[in-house]
């Protein structure tokens, strides 16, 4: 990483959401690697104990917040507790999101709908809401929130869940110009095919043949873009999304089924 983002984290005290597991697990120790000062919510308290000893035995510095991001009480405690203890929020992301239960369009109910939208899309506005007033006053900080590749191209059976990533984007952009004002800069992630539940060997190549870099992503590859994000160096940058897909939006057809795939591609040794 380069030196002038690294030094501008240290010390930054930084929350991220749904932090017990995966994605926001590997952002948070990242953070927490730069020197920043790391909040690791999730409402899996094993999780959270677990993210945190990891951190603290490395040499990092964090602390736990069990709450439940749909849930207002519980994350203005989270919030005060935070600033018991820093006095401030730097950096927010906004991590945390329901994937599953996966229900075909006919299979699902209002209960379903409500739970994802509730999770994932109103999740970002409960945290958000007290965190940028804190910011505001302190004078600025960067909030990041987590869309999907559903965002812009569907996933079957994810009606709930794609309609809450196109919300994140659009709400991204609605509270970059919100609180571009009170120099807080607000983007999107948009992570692609990544690997947080553990797919066997062989699901693991499936899933990265269909990806223009050839592999399914894993967490770690999502900590770098959240950590340039909320670096000195995007001090121009907001109400904007980085794609975190190795090139899989920008493809029409999958590498399976193209009508020139990368197996007919030139050999490196022909060129
Ligand atoms: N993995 C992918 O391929 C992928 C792709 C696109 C987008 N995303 C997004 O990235 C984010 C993280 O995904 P992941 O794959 O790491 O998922 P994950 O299920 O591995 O981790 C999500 C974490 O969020 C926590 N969580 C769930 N509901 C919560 C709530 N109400 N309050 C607080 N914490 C809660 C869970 O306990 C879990 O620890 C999600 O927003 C997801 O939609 C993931």
């Amino acid at each position: 990483m380069h030196e002038t983002q690294r030094d501008s984290l240290i010390n930054k005290v930084v929350l991220v959401t749904g932090a017990g597991a995966g994605i926001g697990k590997a952002i948070a120790e990242r953070f927490a690697e730069v020197g920043g000062k790391v909040v690791v919510n999730d409402v899996n308290a094993d999780g959270v104990d677990a993210v945190v000893a990891g951190i603290t035995d490395g040499g990092g510095e964090a602390m736990g917040a069990v709450a439940d991001v749909s849930n207002a009480d519980e994350v203005q405690a989270m919030i005060d507790q935070t600033m018991a203890a820093h006095g401030r929020i730097d950096v927010l992301v906004n991590n945390a999101g329901l994937v599953s239960p996966m229900l075909h369009f006919f299979e699902a109910d209002e209960a379903w709908w409500r739970r994802i939208i509730d999770v994932n899309l109103t999740g970002h506005f409960i945290v958000s809401h007290p965190t940028a007033r804190i910011m505001a006053k302190q004078g600025g900080g960067v909030i990041t929130n987590m869309s999907s590749g559903g965002a812009t191209r569907a996933h079957r059976a994810f009606t709930a869940y794609d309609a809450t990533k196109g919300g994140i984007e659009a709400l991204t952009r609605a509270m970059a110009l919100d609180l571009g004002p009170y120099n807080i800069r607000v983007n999107a992630l948009m992570p692609g095919s990544i690997d947080t539940s553990g797919l066997d060997e062989d699901q693991r190549i499936l899933r990265g043949e269909n990806v223009p870099l050839g592999r399914i992503g894993e967490a770690a590859d999502m900590t770098g873009a959240a950590l340039f994000l909320a670096s000195d160096d995007a001090s121009y940058i907001t109400g904007d999304v980085i794609r975190i897909d190795g090139g899989m939006l920008s493809q029409q057809r999958s590498a399976t089924v193209d009508i020139k795939p990368p197996s007919d591609f030139p050999k490196v040794e022909d060129l």
